[in-house]
């Protein structure tokens, strides 16, 4: 029976597998079968959504989980237009305590934003959200920063 870490070891690699597929020629494929292996496969993971950046918004692009009535956050505005503005990746591990939290959904406890960058450009970001308070590890980043610089590669 597998072990909750090899079960974690191997859906990592299913998801960073997913931007090298050949079978996925197209950036919105990639994103598709992204947010849709990351929900999946990972249990704390309640809502995946990834924003592309369309000059100073963000647009929601995909997800698996809640549907979000944030489709375009302004840079600067939110948690992900936080991440967008600093050009680095945000952990909220109560987001009742972040004043400039936006709401997807009343069980939302924490969110992690990471963005997807080239050099020091702003392509998009991937926002976690779940209903666990503090429940993003530095696992947990530093899996999502890989996934984010291989997603880059396909942009
Ligand atoms: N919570 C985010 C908004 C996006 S939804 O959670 C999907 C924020 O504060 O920017």
């Amino acid at each position: 029976m597998a072990t909750d870490a090899s079960a974690r070891t191997q859906a990592e690699r299913t998801v960073l597998a997913i931007p090298g597929s050949p079978g996925h020629s197209t950036l919105d494929t990639v994103l598709e079968r992204t947010v849709e292996a990351l929900q999946s496969g990972f249990p704390h993971y309640t809502g995946v959504y990834i924003y592309w950046l369309d000059g100073d918004t963000l647009v929601l692009r995909a997800f698996r989980g809640r549907p979000t009535e944030h489709v375009r956050i302004p840079v600067g505005v939110g948690i992900c237009g936080r991440a967008a503005r600093e050009r680095q990746t945000v952990v909220v591990d109560d987001v009742g305590s972040d004043p400039a939290y936006l709401a997807c959904s009343i069980e939302t406890r924490s969110e992690m934003v990471v963005p997807v960058m080239r050099g020091t450009q702003v392509l998009g970001e991937i926002d976690i959200d779940s209903d666990v308070k503090a429940a993003f590890t530095a696992d947990d980043r530093k899996f999502l920063e890989q996934l984010a610089f291989l997603i880059a590669t396909k942009a």
